[in-house]
């Protein structure tokens, strides 16, 4: 991953010193209304770069990941006439890193590309790894490109406007990074708690650099997700099934992290199961879950539905197998193991007994 990675809580001086040694024609940034209206602002007062830049605002969601708000980004960059040497800066969450990165990435074939997280979970997950891509035809990312951002910068600072709900949905990916790494991770990641206010920046960045150095080595190995890189969607066949449930049956929404923390036990409870992962660690996992997340309420009239949607993953390799990443141990993941659906009942019902549902 040819992305220099800048862990630190001065974004401001960070970016002014980046645009100092390079050569760009022009600069954009690429913001949502949320960040537009929070971050900008604080950016804008710190940086000559920040202030001059052309601005390019996308509308807040995961739905505006489309098409249409795709061809809106490259019709601004080609109105203000971009170049190929142009600096193309996104300063927002997943959504902004995902779309504004694909529109970089194939805007006269690629512009320089630097993300500034404004999220935890787009700090340890989105903003890191190069995937970019938009949502089409009823399916998550189903477009995209893998396109390296040049640097990210990863900051605390703008963590201050983030709720606790937001804190925990990035936190869910840290422990799913820790579980990859080695049991003193998981236990570092289990004492700390994300919620206690305030933000303490220091003490989290810490944790945070850790965490994305963990997935950063992943990338490093396979890039384009040809094998290892699958590690990473630990906990997400369970999460993705949940959250699909949670918006196409229950015309509700569930955080992406808080399926992920619901899909981390599920899995475990697998990896105990089929991989002999330890009884007792996975008892401290579902216990941290249920305390800081609390369960997603499911009966087993909803394993159906949630089969069907983990059938549909697309990761799966053969149409019909419903395959997971599962660890033996900490930091011992195995990849495409395929689980039959009478046990994944059973961990989906040893599930709801962990978590007292
Ligand atoms: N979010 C998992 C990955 O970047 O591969």
């Amino acid at each position: 991953m040819n992305t220099k990675l800048i862990f630190t809580n001065n974004v401001a001086d960070t970016l002014e010193k980046y645009v100092a040694e390079n050569n760009f024609s022009d600069i954009f940034v690429h913001v949502d209304v949320n960040t537009a209206k929070f971050v900008m602002p604080i950016l804008e007062s710190q940086s000559e770069t920040i202030r001059k830049a052309h601005k390019i605002t996308s509308p807040a969601g995961d739905d505006n990941k489309n098409i249409e708000q795709l061809t809106g980004l490259w019709k601004q960059l080609s109105d203000a006439q971009a170049t190929r040497s142009a600096l193309f800066i996104n300063l927002g969450g997943g959504m902004v890193s995902d779309l504004g990165g694909l529109a970089a990435a194939t805007f006269k074939r690629g512009l320089t590309v630097v993300n500034v997280p404004t999220t935890l979970l787009s700090a340890v997950d989105a903003s890191v790894g190069g995937k970019t891509g938009i949502n089409f035809n009823g399916f998550k990312n189903h477009v995209g490109l893998f396109y390296c951002p040049d640097v990210v910068i990863i900051s605390t600072v703008f963590f201050q406007t983030l709720t606790n709900y937001d804190m925990l949905s990035g936190y869910a990916e840290m422990i799913k990074h820790a579980m990859l790494k080695g049991k003193q991770c998981f236990d570092k990641v289990m004492a700390y708690d994300v919620t206690l206010p305030p933000v303490n920046p220091d003490a989290l960045i810490g944790l945070i650099k850790e965490s994305v150095l963990i997935k950063k080595d992943v990338v490093d190995a396979d890039p384009h997700e040809s094998g290892l890189r699958k590690v990473l969607n630990y906990g997400h066949t369970i999460g993705h099934a949940l959250e699909s449930l949670a918006v196409n049956d229950r015309k509700s929404t569930l955080a992406h992290g808080f399926a992920v923390a619901q899909g981390l036990v599920v899995e475990t409870v697998l990896s105990n199961m089929l991989k002999g992962f330890d009884s007792a660690e996975l008892h401290k996992l579902a216990t941290y879950v249920k305390n800081s997340y609390g369960p997603y309420d499911i009966t087993c009239d909803d394993y159906p539905k949630l089969l069907e949607y983990m059938r549909q993953d697309k990761k799966n390799i053969d149409s019909g197998n419903i395959d997971f990443v599962l660890l033996s141990d900490f930091g011992k993941p195995e990849i495409n193991v395929t689980v039959s659906e009478k046990d994944i009942c059973v961990a989906l019902d040893i599930y709801r007994d962990l978590m007292g549902i």
